[in-house]
């Protein structure tokens, strides 16, 4: 590397143009082959830079949203979920819920898809930089309520309707205390027409009974949910198990 280039790249490096140190080279040789202008090949080196940025924008949203593993609706196979509209789920892609400040819910038993489309959804909300977090609904309420105990619950609550998009994963795995309920409640109606929720549940609303010792809480909660929400009940047969039953038959010899 000669002085001009290393002169140039500590500059570019000063300024933080990372995108631009690695691909100079090549654009101004490219540049020089198609004798572009200084405009327009100062247009390529600034669109690599942002190209870049908005990369590293992404990544972060990702990491920040603490997704519990990664995946897309492309590798949602629909045909194992017929009764899944997919042109309805795929539609969701286009984000519009997140701008109406929409909520989404998954019902549905174990191995159905419901945390999958939770995070595929909660991937494009990143990728067009909404401020995402995914959380269980067991560790949603551990926090609440250690921050209620810590007297912080404010700004906990805050920080929560802070987010464009909040998926609440699991709801009903655990029972809900009153006092739990209570502040899921205050959650909910903190978001409640100004961010969006994303939530999955093994349980329909008429056996929200069982997980929800406080009834009426119970009935405000899902009254403020569904208000402006899409309800997706997925019922087929678990994707976990998906492989295993088909190994039992072909061991069994019932595979046709
Ligand atoms: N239709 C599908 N196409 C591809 N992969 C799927 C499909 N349904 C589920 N899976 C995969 O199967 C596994 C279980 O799915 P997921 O975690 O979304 O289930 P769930 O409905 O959230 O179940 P649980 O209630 O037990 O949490 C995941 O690895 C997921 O990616
Ligand atoms: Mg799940």
């Amino acid at each position: 590397m000669n002085k001009l280039n290393n002169h140039l790249e500590n500059q570019l490096r000063t300024l933080k143009l990372k995108g631009i140190v690695s691909c100079y080279q090549e654009l101004s040789e490219r540049a020089a082959r198609s004798n572009l202008s200084y405009e327009e090949y100062l247009t390529l080196l600034l669109e690599e830079e942002i190209k870049r940025k908005d990369e590293g924008t992404v990544k972060t949203k990702i990491n920040k949203a603490r997704f519990p593993f990664l995946k897309t609706l492309e590798e949602f196979d629909f045909s194992f979920q017929p009764a899944l509209n997919q042109k309805e789920v795929s539609r969701l892609s286009s984000l519009e819920f997140i701008e109406n400040k929409g909520n989404l819910l998954f019902l549905g038993p174990s191995g159905v898809g419901k945390t999958h489309l939770a995070v595929a959804l909660g991937i494009k909300a990143c990728v067009a930089k909404y401020r995402v977090v995914f959380i269980s609904a067991q560790k949603l309420l551990e926090e609440l309520m250690l921050s209620l105990k810590e007297g912080s619950l404010t700004e906990k609550l805050l920080s929560y309707g802070r987010l464009n998009l909040l998926i609440i994963d699991e709801l009903g795995y655990m029972p809900v205390s009153k006092e739990q309920a209570n502040l899921l409640f205050q959650l909910i109606s903190l978001r409640y027409e100004r961010g969006s929720i994303i939530l999955t549940s093994n349980y329909n609303f008429d056996e929200w009974g069982v997980i929800f010792s406080d009834q009426v809480v119970a009935a405000a909660i899902i009254d403020r949910l569904v208000h402006h929400a899409r309800i997706f009940y997925i019922n087929g047969a678990s994707y976990r198990l998906k492989d295993k039953l088909k190994k039992t038959r072909v061991n069994g010899k019932d595979s046709g």
